[in-house]
């Protein structure tokens, strides 16, 4: 389902009233490697992508927020801007932690009309969660007359998430959700915030997206914790640092501390993760510069290995489909995507193939792990804007 903005207005006038709204999109992302290193200070290297949130909004007198959410049945929530707590519906707390971030951090707030649209799917590894965090703050941003700097929306929306929502996210897919390019991958150094904007030249060859439909509860609580146990590991690797982060550990350190016993066995499966994953994303980069589609096949291999085998993230369905896009010919390689424990395997596959590797890898997939997947093709896109004010 692709996103109808001139239908999303319909409906925000037939609910709210006359007056055309304005329109905020934040799109979702992919990454191409660089997993579980964002909140470690490390690299990551994803990409937008052509699908995301709309946010239709318009100013409304008062302090109260009303929003209508269209891919949760038209449900609604509203609040008021002057006591802002997390609610009880779980996609209202993203909008009303941005509302309220915003506001701490001095941005003015009021009430307001809003409407949301998505068309990705939540759950499958696109941050839903950071569109919809980004749409909000474009919109918001636009009814106050100011713009917030790119990395500081991104830290805001971050914290919203954190706050909000109990999940101590990284920065990377805030990050990408407002800056992306079309055809480009965004290389973040999350150390330092510093951002490039890497062209991806792999011609004649497309992402593909396949969703293994699996939806892990867990995959908040592990999450936290795999972030408690590195940073846990960081203040004994990199005990003098400012920030001590795995970032700032070195592999002399790591060795030292491994032969005398000092790090869990967990600690030293994370740290490998963690350390070989930021390596792997400089690889890609060099892979992507060449255009050898081959050598980016094989890093996406080797990442799942790791996330599999070091950091533990991986899930048997996910293993699966990555397992059955490899075997096809035209795939140069595969891994799974985002926090873990479910969602989608991202594969590099030939353009020409992709369509019958992806009819063929799901009826696989379907056959030998009982449930249904779904696959989407998706390419770099730009990141969050306004598409237009609200009529005055
Ligand atoms: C989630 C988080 C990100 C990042 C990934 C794992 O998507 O929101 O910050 O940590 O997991 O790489």
């Amino acid at each position: 389902m692709a996103l109808d903005f001139l239908e999303l207005k319909a409906r925000f006038v037939s609910t709210f009233g006359p007056a055309d709204p304005g329109i905020a999109f934040g799109p979702g992302r992919v990454n191409i490697i660089g997993e579980h290193t964002d909140y470690n200070g490390g690299l990551v290297l994803p990409f937008a992508i052509d699908r995301g949130v709309a946010v239709a909004f318009r100013p409304a007198h008062g302090t109260a927020v009303r929003v209508v959410a269209r891919q949760y049945g038209n449900e609604e929530d509203t609040f008021d801007v002057r006591r802002v707590e997390p609610g009880e519906r779980r996609w209202g707390r993203y909008v009303r932690g941005v509302v309220r971030k915003l506001e701490d951090a001095g941005y003015r707030v009021a009430g307001a009309c809003l409407m949301v649209d998505s068309d990705l799917p939540v759950g499958a590894g696109l941050s839903s969660s950071a569109a919809l965090e980004m749409a909000t703050l474009m919109a918001f941003s636009a009814m106050g007359g100011y713009e917030v700097p790119p990395t500081e929306a991104a830290r805001l929306c971050q914290k919203a998430e954190h706050d909000f929502a109990g999940v101590r996210c990284g920065i990377m897919d805030q990050t990408v959700s407002r800056m992306g390019r079309e055809d480009h991958a965004l290389l973040l150094d999350c150390d330092t915030m510093a951002v490039a904007h890497v062209p991806i030249r792999l011609a004649g060859h497309a992402w593909l997206l396949l969703d293994t439909g699996v939806r892990h509860e867990l995959g908040a609580s592990e999450y936290n914790r795999r972030r408690a146990e590195c940073e846990a590991a960081a203040t004994l690797l990199a005990p003098g640092a400012e920030k001590p982060s795995l970032r700032r550990a070195d592999v002399g350190a790591f060795a030292d501390l491994a032969a005398k016993g000092r790090l869990t066995p967990a600690q030293v499966l994370r740290v490998r993760h963690v350390m070989g994953e930021n390596l792997r994303v400089a690889e890609m980069c060099a892979a992507l510069a060449m255009g050898d589609a081959a050598w980016a096949g094989r890093l996406l291999d080797e990442s799942h290995a790791s996330l599999r085998d070091f950091y533990q993230v991986s899930c048997p369905e996910l293993d699966l489909m990555a397992d059955l896009c490899r075997r096809r010919v035209g795939c140069r390689g595969a891994r799974m995507v985002g926090g873990g424990f479910g969602g989608s395997v991202l594969a590099l596959v030939e353009e020409s193939a992709a369509d019958s590797l992806a009819r063929d890898v799901l009826s696989e997939y379907s056959r030998k792990a009982g449930r249904e997947g779904t696959s989407i093709a998706v390419r770099p896109a730009g990141g969050a804007r306004l598409i237009n004010p609200p009529a005055p």
